[in-house]
């Protein structure tokens, strides 16, 4: 008898012994980089994507979050992820390089404001701009978040667009932000994500054009106090994947990831007014001073913004003219 509950415990720990070890070997690594700090949309997405897939696939995944340009700045860990050395990142209208047409995620002055942007992201809209992207970069969009409308963040008060004049702005490195500053009447002082705060701090740049989350997580408003609420930009980010490993993954499992990918762009969708609320007040309690812009700025912005979408017909042409996608985004707007 003694014998027999002996043989029993040990091949009670032996089945469980096998069961771990094939868990085990079943984890896999996912790494995810991105550019923004902790706090921010992008990388509360990212989290929220990582704790999403490991509840589904009951701990199949195990993310790893890669926030705040840990892996590289944007243009290098895009570039990991096409080659596959990480399977995922965040990013936004810097693959327009790759795909003109994902420049307009981002076209000025179009959202009038997020539910907007939301059903032109969640439907035709997004579809339209996302066509022929995997077969022109080797990755894919599973989703598309907002970080929040730009504002521009100055030493002086900007009264006029023309208050911009003389200013070294920075610039995102992409043709569709340096084309609107032009059309702004400034040349910008095209730099990474990553730079903007040395930038600040050297005197290489004086101001620029941000989310209140970035501008807040920066701390810019330090360097740079007057924040001119223009919202002239709704910035969109997204999570790509290597469409290599996405096609690569069982039936199931992309289903997961998928369904993580929409999940988590809800969450940020429904998170970010909050979020917005809590940067105002974080930067105005850190002395940022915070304006809404005069009638004239609001004016000569909403005409510079119209007169970008030029760079759209020159460049956004196959598969799906950019024509078509601005229709598409017309007609979210909300019936008035
Ligand atoms: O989608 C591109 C946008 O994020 C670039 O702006 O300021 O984050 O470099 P920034």
């Amino acid at each position: 008898m003694k014998k027999l509950c002996l043989f029993i415990l040990m091949f009670s720990f032996a089945v469980v012994a096998m069961l771990t070890t094939a868990q085990a070997a079943e984890k896999i690594e996912i790494k995810i980089a991105g550019m923004k700090p902790e706090g921010e949309p992008e990388t509360l997405g990212m989290h929220k994507f990582g704790e999403i897939l490991a509840k589904l696939s009951n701990g199949k995944y195990d993310v790893k979050v890669f926030p705040n340009s840990t892996l590289g700045k944007e243009d290098a860990y895009i570039a990991s992820t096409r080659r596959g050395a990480i399977q995922m990142c965040a990013t936004g209208t810097q693959v327009s390089a790759f795909h003109p047409a994902m420049a307009m995620l981002e076209t000025p002055m179009l959202f009038d404001d997020l539910n907007h942007a939301r059903r032109a992201m969640e439907g035709k809209t997004f579809q339209l701009i996302n066509k022929g992207f995997p077969e022109k970069s080797g990755l894919r969009m599973i989703n598309a978040f907002p970080l929040g409308f730009r504002h521009f963040y100055t030493k002086k008060v900007l009264n006029t667009l023309d208050d911009l004049k003389g200013l070294r702005l920075r610039v995102p490195n992409i043709p569709l932000y340096i084309n609107f500053a032009k059309e702004c009447g400034i040349a910008g002082q095209a730099m990474p994500f990553a730079e903007v705060v040395t930038g600040l701090d050297s005197g290489v740049v004086d101001g620029g054009d941000s989310p209140l989350a970035d501008i807040a997580a920066t701390r810019v408003y330090e360097k740079a106090p007057q924040i001119t609420l223009s919202g002239h930009i709704l910035v969109i980010h997204a999570l790509f994947i290597n469409d290599k490993f996405y096609q690569g993954l069982p039936d199931q499992d992309r289903k997961w990831f998928d369904q993580a990918a929409k999940e988590s762009a809800d969450y940020v969708w429904d998170l970010l007014a909050k979020l917005e609320v809590e940067n105002r007040d974080k930067i105005t309690k850190g002395g940022g001073k915070i304006a809404e812009p005069s009638k004239a700025f609001k004016d000569a912005i909403t005409a510079a913004g119209r007169r970008s979408w030029k760079l759209f017909d020159d460049t956004v042409k196959d598969p799906v003219p950019a024509k078509a996608i601005l229709e598409s985004a017309e007609a979210y707007r909300a019936k008035k």
